[in-house]
């Protein structure tokens, strides 16, 4: 298990002692050019978004067999495609004759995945199943010597908690089951209480934001701006007791004491509970960056994903779900589903403007001078720490290209 230190505030919350070790404010420990600059973006696709896992969209989006989703990870363009098997299985979206985008539309099939140039054809797992003419005989019947060989590229991917994960840079598939049960398994480990399998959507709303994706994931881990921003959530002291979170370097965040649903629990109608969830546990809010692009929010009676694609410097497309638990998609509990998405969307929105500002101000030359606060930006430090890790340190993706 990864070690992090906390410091007991006098209040007896949490704080991480993580990057930041003086007493004083301290220096972003990334370059504002890295939020800003195509040649930063690239760096961070190749060595963060193209290697490791990431997350990729929802299960939901292929529900049923047939359904073929087309999605973009790390720039490449992906197929999420639902087996007749009732796998999920994700495929490079490129036909393995000429190479074109098999489809950019949801799409559902019968059996097969047409390609619509010399119609190749491809089977729900990917496999090559016709190939017109392709000896160029006249019956239109013969195929290459090995058509194995050319099936749809897999791409290693696991089904977690409602959503697609993917890791481009695996290749040998049974690996990639065991390294990402690694990647998950502290926070795996933490939720045990809830059965995944029971969750279903609520809603889900797409949120095309012109803001660097790091700008985002810092803004989800800043509990800073909870009573500035979002005064509706709670008071300042739930903001001033979050305990922060560490559970393993890629999965940080915090647990903040009180949710904003959390008088709408109480009521008659109330949602269902997420599973057997212990005592303690039914007044706080569990929050979680899975690094570096699935933002979750776990409460007693709801989950919500927001994940994204980090599409170009200065845009980041975030795909925001909440969930219930089956019991609660009846027509009984839709007044309640209804207010929680008001609630949930609307703070989402309250950020909008504020991470949009936040990308105008890594252009001024001043941003190389913004500060990191000990007792509130641990978490975000570490985040920023990780980054600069893997990006090969402060001056990766500096824009000598
Ligand atoms: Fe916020």
């Amino acid at each position: 298990m990864h070690e992090v230190d906390f410091r007991i505030t006098s209040t007896g919350n949490r704080v991480a002692t993580g990057p930041l070790t003086s007493d004083s404010s301290q220096r972003a420990l990334i370059p504002a050019r890295a939020y800003t600059t195509a040649a930063a973006h690239e760096v961070e696709r190749e060595r963060i978004f193209a290697a490791g896992w990431v997350w990729a969209g929802y299960a939901h989006w292929v529900a049923e067999t047939g359904q073929v989703k087309p999605i973009t990870v790390a720039g490449r363009p992906l197929l999420m495609i639902r087996g007749e098997d009732d796998e999920l299985r994700v495929f490079h979206n490129s036909c393995r004759h000429r190479g074109m985008a098999l489809t950019e539309e949801p799409v559902r099939v019968k059996r097969r995945l047409q390609c619509a140039y010399h119609c190749w054809s491809y089977d729900l797992d990917g496999s090559l199943a016709v190939t017109p003419y392709f000896q160029r005989e006249r019956q239109g019947r013969g195929g290459p010597a090995d058509p194995r060989a050319l099936g749809l590229l897999p791409v290693a991917s696991r089904v977690w908690a409602g959503m697609v994960f993917v890791d481009l840079g695996e290749r040998d598939m049974d690996a990639a089951t065991a390294s990402f049960d690694r990647f998950v398994a502290p926070l795996a480990q933490r939720w045990s209480h809830i059965d995944f399998d029971r969750i279903r959507l609520a809603d889900e709303r797409v949120f095309d934001i012109a803001a660097n994706w790091k700008l985002v994931v810092e803004n989800f881990l800043d509990f800073y701006h909870l009573p500035f921003i979002h005064p509706q959530v709670g008071p300042v002291n739930s903001s001033l007791d979050v305990d922060d979170e560490a559970l393993a370097p890629e999965i940080i965040g915090g647990c903040y004491p009180r949710g904003a649903t959390g008088k709408a629990a109480k009521t008659s109608d109330a949602l269902p509970f997420l599973g057997a969830v212990p005592p303690e546990k039914t007044e706080s809010q569990d929050i979680f960056c899975v690094f570096p692009n699935a933002l979750l929010f776990l409460e007693a009676d709801w989950f919500q994903v927001i994940g994204f694609d980090a599409v170009s410097a200065d845009r980041t497309v975030e795909h925001m779900a909440i969930f219930v638990d089956q019991d609660g998609t009846s027509e009984d509990h839709s007044v309640n589903r209804k207010r929680l998405a008001e609630v949930l969307f609307g703070v989402n929105e309250q950020d909008l403007p504020i991470l949009e500002k936040l990308q105008a101000g890594r252009h001024s030359p001043a941003s190389d001078r913004t500060s990191l606060v000990p007792h509130w930006d641990q978490v975000t430090a570490m985040f920023q720490q990780l980054v600069a890790d893997r990006v090969g340190g402060p001056n990766a993706g500096d824009s000598r290209a």
